[in-house]
């Protein structure tokens, strides 16, 4: 193309991706939000709308009142907009209409480039805040507040965020890194077993593609974390979600220009499952499935041995996850098994050439480009006898 006249510059945008861990975030006393929201110079006070999970609202009954108090607290600095309450979990990523009535609170609230958005939720509400605060004025500064073990540890400590589109996960969205990450531990107090559970899942994943050192600390722990005690869990919380920044800082592909997508590890098969199960089968449940059926594949393949495997299997399901469901031998109208539809699904998502990451040992992967259709069934077959 350089026989055609053309104008070109390099644009470099730094970006800075930081995840803060505290308790009690909006305690009189805390100066962490003060502090962060100060950190961008322009002498005005700071607008700020707040999106709490209404789940998270209810089972913490204070946070609005200590919310108020901190932003009267510190009157000088920061200018409370308005709290509101979204409904949280995957039913807010489904709902076409959740973006439009954002919007107009941004509008209504006058948020601009320089206020703050701030989201207090689960993955889900994150994601979709996320995704309202990058596309509102073409990008508002936004915090995360992950409030579940999945989304400290990941969901919410990435740069993407997205909606859900006619039943495909996360299909509308963009890569837009948040002004910070605080990972308040005080909010997991609350959250029900199932979900505090659902966070390990993405800790074996990051650990098998990356860590395997991290692997044999979990299987250690395996006690405490399904005692859910509380030190162990934060620390497997940190120990994740630096895992995942890490990755997306120094893999050299934050915002996966490329196909080689590491931390889907599992999700493949995982994202189809929620999709066939209407979205039942909550994201972490389904990632253990995923998980299980590439490991299995990887030895089906010859790629893993299968004492490396059954370590896999044992640990998920020493932490309670089933490694099957029925719905993976769900088939469509002419009798293709849905789940296959995941692949090309995952492939035209990333767009470009199907990759798959698989396992060639614990904390070691690597990329294929073809999955084996049959072999696929045959790891599902195998698991199906194994659970
Ligand atoms: N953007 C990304 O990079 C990324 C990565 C992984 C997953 N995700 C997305 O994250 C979502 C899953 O997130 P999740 O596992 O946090 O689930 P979730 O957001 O669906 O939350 C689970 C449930 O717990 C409730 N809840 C949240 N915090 C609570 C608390 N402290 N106390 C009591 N109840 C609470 C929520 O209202 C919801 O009903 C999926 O939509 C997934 O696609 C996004
Ligand atoms: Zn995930």
């Amino acid at each position: 193309m350089a026989e055609f006249p053309h104008i070109e510059y390099d644009i470099q945008v730094p970006y800075c991706l930081r995840v803060f861990f505290t308790k009690n975030a909006f305690r009189v006393g805390n100066p962490l939000f003060r502090d962060l929201a100060c950190s961008q110079e322009n002498g005005a006070r700071k607008k700020t709308l707040f999106y709490i999970d209404k789940a998270v609202a209810a089972t913490h009954p204070d946070l609005a009142g200590d919310i108020e108090s901190y932003f009267g607290h510190y009157q000088e600095d920061l200018d409370l907009r308005g709290i509101h309450f979204p409904d949280g979990g995957e039913s807010l990523k489904n709902n076409s209409g959740c973006l439009d009535k954002i919007y107009a609170d941004i509008q209504r609230h006058c948020i601009c480039r320089h206020s703050y958005i701030v989201g207090i939720g689960g993955g889900a509400l994150l994601d979709v805040v996320g995704f309202a605060a990058a596309t509102a004025h073409r990008g508002i500064r936004h915090f995360r507040l992950p409030t579940t073990t999945l989304s400290q540890a990941d969901a919410g400590v990435g740069v993407k965020n997205g909606v859900n589109f006619n039943g495909k996960k996360n299909f509308v969205g963009s890569f837009a890194p948040p002004f910070a990450v605080v990972n308040d531990f005080s909010f997991l107090k609350t959250l029900p077993d199932e979900h505090l559970r659902n966070g390990y899942v993405e800790a074996v994943k990051v650990a098998l593609i990356r860590d395997a050192a991290f692997f044999d600390w979990i299987e250690t722990n395996v006690d405490s974390l399904n005692q859910f005690e509380e030190t162990v869990m934060e620390e497997l919380i940190h120990r994740c979600a630096k895992l995942h920044v890490a990755h997306i800082a120094t893999s050299g592909d934050p915002f996966e220009m490329g196909s080689v997508r590491p931390l889907d590890f599992g999700h493949w098969a995982a994202h189809k499952l929620e999709q066939v199960s209407n979205f039942e089968i909550s994201h972490g449940a389904a990632v253990a499935i995923g998980i299980a059926i590439d490991t299995i594949y990887s030895v089906e393949m010859g790629y893993l041995e299968k004492s490396s495997a059954s370590r896999v299997l044992s640990l998920l399901t020493r932490l309670n996850f089933r490694i099957y469901s029925s719905l993976l031998e769900k088939r469509g109208d002419r009798g293709y098994p849905l789940i296959l539809e995941g692949l090309e699904e995952f492939r035209e998502h990333l767009g470009g050439r199907l990759t798959i990451t698989l396992l060639k040992n614990i904390g070691s992967r690597f990329e294929v480009h073809e999955m084996n259709e049959e072999l696929v069934l045959k790891s599902i077959e195998r698991l199906k006898t194994l659970a």
